[in-house]
């Protein structure tokens, strides 16, 4: 038996396409604005990636937040943005979108980057990124180590940022696993094939992780009214969408996304009160180790380039406002259905 290819996840079969087109439709006549143009909004900083992207699939079921609009970065971002003193945290930092989302950094913001990894000094990449850089911006990037299986590592991780700023204003819960359905159980195309322990162990990543963490940072990312506000974003994903399931199969790692997603959303409505945002973000399909055993039938038009996607999710964490708080959203803005 073969595993389905990633773009089926990603997207959905034809058939189940065209009965989408109405309800998605109705949708966007509701909350969005009509012929958005997807490849053509008008992006902040991640113009330097040429990568034309697809218009994204349409949907089964409605969003029930607005887009985010793509068009200027709201006062707050832009505060942070230029604070030196502003504290942005990355997990997942050793590679794939999560080492990218450190170089966007260093590229649009002027403050700290604290860059978690589960073991730094095998995070190859990140370490020769590091060390390419002058001093001026190395300086900017402190590697802290981070096991998300593991709430002491967490505990630990919050309580040296604490003692290192005793701030953070964006948090980026980019790390966690699909499996590669090899040399792992999952991801699963079945619920013959699931396997406790991976399912475990892809909670305790894709869900316990970002959460608890969340918990264990949230303190240091209050904001009184007129410092702007913070932000908490989880990468989800698309198929993490309950409405939207189309197909079927990768049951654990939907179901940590989806309950991602829920956490997002209730937290949301709880953090508010202190000025943090969260927010659930859809990469789209890139091309890292996650997606890499399953690129083979992804059209190259719809894989895109890490460059691409950290800019484009960045430029949605920038522009969102409280009315966007607890939505998930794809790399374009526009707001998915739960
Ligand atoms: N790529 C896509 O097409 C795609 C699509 C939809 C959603 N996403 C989501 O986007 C996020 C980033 O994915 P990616 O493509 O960048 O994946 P990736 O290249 O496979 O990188 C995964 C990262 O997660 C870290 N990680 C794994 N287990 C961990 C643990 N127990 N504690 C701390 N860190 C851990 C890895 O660290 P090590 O190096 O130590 O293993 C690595 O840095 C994920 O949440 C994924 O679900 C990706």
């Amino acid at each position: 038996m073969q595993f389905p290819s990633i773009q089926g996840f990603f997207s959905q079969t034809a058939s189940v396409r065209k009965l989408a087109l109405g309800s998605a439709r109705k949708a966007h006549e509701h909350l969005h604005h009509e012929n958005r143009s997807y490849s053509s909004s008008p992006t902040l900083y991640a113009s330097k990636s040429t990568f034309e992207p697809p218009e994204p699939p349409a949907f089964t079921g409605q969003p029930v937040f607005p887009d985010v609009e793509i068009n200027s970065v709201g006062e707050g971002a832009a505060g942070r943005n230029q604070d030196k003193d502003a504290v942005f945290v990355v997990t997942g930092a050793s590679r794939g979108i999560g080492l990218q989302m450190i170089k966007e950094l260093l590229d649009r913001t002027k403050g700290k980057i604290v860059a978690c990894c589960r073991s730094p000094s095998s995070a190859e990449g990140l370490q020769l990124f590091i060390t390419s850089l002058p001093p001026e911006m190395s300086d900017r990037i402190s590697v802290r180590q981070l096991d998300l299986e593991n709430q002491e590592s967490i505990e630990q991780l919050a309580e040296s940022i604490k003692s290192s700023y005793n701030r953070i204003d964006v948090l980026l819960n980019v790390a966690g696993i699909l499996g590669d359905g090899s040399t792992t159980p999952g991801p699963e195309r079945s619920i013959r094939m699931m396997d406790r322990e991976w399912t475990t162990k892809s909670f305790n990543v894709n869900y316990m992780g970002p959460i608890f963490l969340s918990q264990a940072c949230a303190p240091m990312m209050r904001k009184k009214r007129n410092e702007g506000h913070s932000v908490i974003a989880n990468l989800s994903a698309r198929v993490g969408s309950i409405s939207d399931n189309g197909l079927g199969g990768w049951i654990s790692y939907r179901s940590s996304k989806a309950a991602l997603n829920q956490a997002t959303r209730t937290m949301a409505l709880e953090l508010k009160r202190q000025n943090t945002f969260t927010v659930a973000l859809h990469p789209g399909t890139t091309d890292t180790d996650l997606s890499k055993p399953f690129q083979a039938n992804v059209r190259e038009d719809r894989l895109f380039p890490v460059d691409f996607t950290a800019a484009r999710l960045l430029d949605v964490v920038d522009c969102m406002g409280l009315e966007n708080s607890g939505g998930l959203y794809d790399w374009s803005g526009t707001a998915l259905p739960f």
